[in-house]
């Protein structure tokens, strides 16, 4: 039997039925495979494959045209998860015609069934055209990577009252415009525990402590296949880079000693 299919809507009522929301990344159709097959309920095609996929420094340079590529290879790999697209930077910043068009593009050719965007109240009314127009939209608050020139750096954001006055008041205002759910990323537990008890839809955490409604963590940092840095928040459930590795240098050495391939893997 064919597993239920999980709808926005449903990741809204999950939250209502106090059952908490497990959410991955995934660029490609093979991991999307893996993840869905492992019961993932949100697979999100982030754009920090734009530093896990393609090695760049930040998230900022990855393209809509880029994002669609990824967006349309994991959407082959799924059939049960929620699958969400990631919008870039400048994707959606400029003008709501720009994004309602950059949007529909995800849902059109790249196969998404929602999209995600960084920003609260600047971004609301842009959210809530995407929203009329069908597309359900994920919020992002916190430390929102695509902002990271103007933070100076990967810090945890929402330290002070004030901060998480305005995080409340950004959140708010995402639910107003009918997003349907709110990452959460690098701020205290306390302040994510005020935001999730403020708004019904569901908060999905990043470094946001326990109290968030789901978890939302980059698949290659929890496999420890991105070696480059591994944030406090990670948590590693594989050392896969090491294996790779170990496999991959044995492969070399069976070649270089001809002991691969023998006669069985002979025509
Ligand atoms: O780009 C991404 O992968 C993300 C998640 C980590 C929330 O935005």
């Amino acid at each position: 039997m064919e597993p239920k299919k999980i709808t926005a809507p449903i990741i809204m009522k999950m939250k209502r039925q106090g059952e908490k929301i497990a959410a991955l990344t995934a660029y490609d159709y093979l991991m999307a495979l893996f993840l869905d097959d492992a019961g993932i309920d949100i697979i999100l095609v982030g754009d920090s494959g734009a530093m896990v996929f393609a090695g760049y420094d930040s998230t900022i340079p990855i393209t809509v045209d880029e994002m669609i590529y990824h967006t349309k290879a994991a959407s082959r790999g799924v059939k049960r998860a929620l699958l969400v697209a990631d919008m870039p930077f400048l994707s959606f910043q400029v003008s709501t015609e720009d994004a309602l068009r950059n949007a529909g593009r995800f849902i059109k050719e790249g196969g998404a069934e929602a999209v995600k965007m960084e920003g609260g109240e600047a971004i609301a009314e842009t959210a809530n055209r995407v929203v009329n127009a069908g597309i359900p939209v994920m919020g992002h608050l916190g430390l929102t990577p695509q902002s990271i020139n103007r933070f100076g750096g990967y810090k945890v954001q929402a330290r002070t009252e004030q901060d998480v006055a305005k995080l409340i008041t950004d959140a708010i205002a995402l639910e107003q415009a009918g997003v349907f759910s709110i990452v959460l990323e690098k701020i205290p537990a306390a302040a994510a525990k005020k935001v999730t008890e403020k708004v019904n839809i569901p908060t999905i955490g990043i470094g946001a402590g326990p109290h968030c409604d789901g978890q939302i963590l980059v698949t290659h940092d929890i496999l420890g296949l991105f070696e480059k840095f591994r944030p406090k928040f990670v948590r590693v459930y594989a050392e896969m880079g090491r294996e790779i590795r170990e496999a991959c240098a044995r492969y070399a050495e069976d070649v270089k000693l001809s002991n691969f391939p023998n006669q069985d893997e002979s025509y």
